[in-house]
């Protein structure tokens, strides 16, 4: 079977896994965090230091209310995705794809494969993510994947669009 994401994206679906992050992935998700195209798409434009980020790392490895994956192509890591819980009822979503990757369906099939196992894992019934307004890739990921335009909002001096997903 193929996966064909728009005619971009065209692997077996057999070479392309998901997996949990674990310790181990550290190094690999401070360097997609510090990708510029992220840090720009982010709250926080600044880098991240290593011993910030390795702080944050096993506080959310040891969070119950936390999942993060790694999405794999033939074993190699091509993207991450993260929910967090932030209600009872709702998991916040951040995702990335690797930059020399970029524009090939990745980021859509993460949503779409994710959102359902994050539903089933943190028992939420709906997955949320915030995008800045200029961010159209991840905002035309998140359509692709079936969310749909929750609310526009300010955040601080960020214009924002929170898609919504019911899982
Ligand atoms: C956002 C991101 C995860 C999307 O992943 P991706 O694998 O590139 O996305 P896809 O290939 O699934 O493409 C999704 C859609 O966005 C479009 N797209 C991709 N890059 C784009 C760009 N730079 N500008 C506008 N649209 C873009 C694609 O064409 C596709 O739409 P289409 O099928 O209608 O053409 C990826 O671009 C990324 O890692 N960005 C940096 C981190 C980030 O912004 N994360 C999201 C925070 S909310």
């Amino acid at each position: 079977m193929f996966i064909p994401a728009q005619g971009k994206l065209c692997s077996k679906s057999s070479d392309i896994h998901i997996r949990d992050a674990v310790a181990a992935d550290s190094l690999l998700l401070w360097k997609w965090a510090n990708d510029p195209v992220t840090r720009a798409n982010s709250f926080r434009t600044k880098a991240i230091s290593w011993n910030e980020h390795q702080r944050w790392y096993a506080k959310r490895l040891a969070s119950l209310d936390c999942r993060l994956w790694i999405m794999e192509l033939k074993n190699v890591p091509v993207g991450q995705i993260r929910y967090d819980r932030i209600t009872i009822d709702v998991a916040q979503v951040g995702f990335s794809v690797a930059h020399r990757v970029r524009g090939k369906g990745f980021g859509t099939l993460l949503l779409e494969t994710t959102a359902p196992m994050a539903s089933s894992e943190l028992k939420v019934r709906w997955v949320r993510g915030i995008t800045l307004s200029g961010n159209l890739a991840s905002q035309r990921a998140f359509a692709k994947a079936k969310f749909t335009l929750f609310e526009q909002r300010r955040i601080g001096e960020h214009e924002c669009f929170v898609f919504q997903r019911g899982v």
